[in-house]
């Protein structure tokens, strides 16, 4: 289990469930989907947190709970020690707005018929910076993510998407957020691109030292930016860790594999037969048959990291 320890988190989630639930159609019946299975952890001022999982681990819900745009079956999630979902309403909105997020499409995140100007400007003018101001700061800002000030009156569509992804984090920082989530902020670009978004997202981490989560299926983009790692499999973290020690001694197999595929050959496709065993039970080479049938509790290896396997326990 996860102490209070005599720092307090900025971000601290604890045993969060979601249930997606699929409404019955011709072709099957009502259908449940349990994106997070108690999903438990703490983000600590100025670190960068970094999520690593495959397509439908459960990363983007994660971070939709922490910005309060999904409500957990169960669990808390607190910012700043606020419990979000017991908050009042206007309490919740005040924090959500002091929260910048990325997303994975900078296409889907912007509306087509807004200027660069206004795409920046909208968090600003929300949070009632006056006009004056506002024109003040969107160069600087636009300086911030190497975009040129000549762009400021552009449409999106006029724009690339490594030059749309730099408005949208530019966007993000505008209100100097207390928490920045990025959900796959390079995933949609591409190889070159993506490396100078990484390069611009350090740079920002050590020009304001925010505090953030990052959200990716890719390790390497995450182990460049993130502080600690955790590891995610079917709604489940199954490991977790500072990076340097998650990438030099991997515990968890899969973590193992992820680590390997980092420099040497891609990981399959984990398919997951049985909820009620370990998700990576159908691939693990070192899988103990009938143990392995049962799912491991997320349990403490020494003082820093978390592990959710057999071999451990
Ligand atoms: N609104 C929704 N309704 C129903 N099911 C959903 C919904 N959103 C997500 N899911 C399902 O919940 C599970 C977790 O989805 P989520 O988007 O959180 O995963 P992810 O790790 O972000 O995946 P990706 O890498 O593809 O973005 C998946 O099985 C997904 O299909
Ligand atoms: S719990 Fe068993 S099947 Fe799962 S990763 Fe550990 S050894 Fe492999
Ligand atoms: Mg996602």
């Amino acid at each position: 289990m996860l102490e209070a320890g005599p720092v307090r988190p900025v971000v601290r989630v604890r045993d969060v469930w979601v249930e997606y639930s699929l409404a019955a159609s011709p072709l099957r019946s009502r259908k449940r989907i349990h994106a997070l299975r108690g999903a438990s952890f703490d983000v600590l001022e100025k670190e960068t947190y970094g999520i690593v999982g495959a397509s439908g681990s459960g990363k983007s819900t994660l971070l939709k709970v922490v910005m309060g745009f999904v409500r957990p079956s169960k669990g808390s999630v607190e910012i700043d020690g606020i419990d979000l979902y017991n908050a009042d309403g206007r309490t919740r909105k005040n924090i959500v707005k002091r929260l910048g997020y990325v997303s994975q499409n900078p296409l889907a995140a912007v509306d087509p018929r807004y200027r660069v100007r206004d795409i920046i400007a909208e968090p600003l003018r929300a949070s009632g910076v006056p006009k004056r101001e506002v024109s003040r700061i969107l160069p600087a800002l636009l300086e911030m993510v190497d975009l040129d000030p000549d762009v400021i009156d552009l449409l999106p569509h006029e724009l690339s998407l490594g030059m749309l992804q730099r408005v949208v984090i530019a966007r993000a920082i505008a209100v100097k957020p207390r928490v920045l989530l990025l959900d796959e902020p390079t995933s949609a670009l591409d190889t070159v691109t993506q490396s100078h978004i990484v390069s611009l997202l350090g740079e920002l981490k050590e020009l304001f030292g925010y505090t953030s989560i990052l959200v990716s299926h890719d390790l390497k983009v995450v182990s460049h930016l993130a502080n600690r790692l955790a590891i995610m499999m079917a709604g489940l973290i199954l490991e977790e860790g500072p990076t340097s020690e998650v990438l030099e001694s991997p515990l968890h197999p899969y973590t193992r594999e992820l680590v390997d595929s980092m420099k040497l050959k891609e990981v399959g496709e984990v398919f997951i037969t049985d909820p009620s065993a370990c998700p990576f039970y159908a691939h693990c080479p070192r899988r103990l048959e009938e143990r392995c049938r049962e799912l491991p509790l997320l349990t403490e290896v020494g003082s820093s990291r978390r592990v959710r396997c057999w071999l451990y326990v």
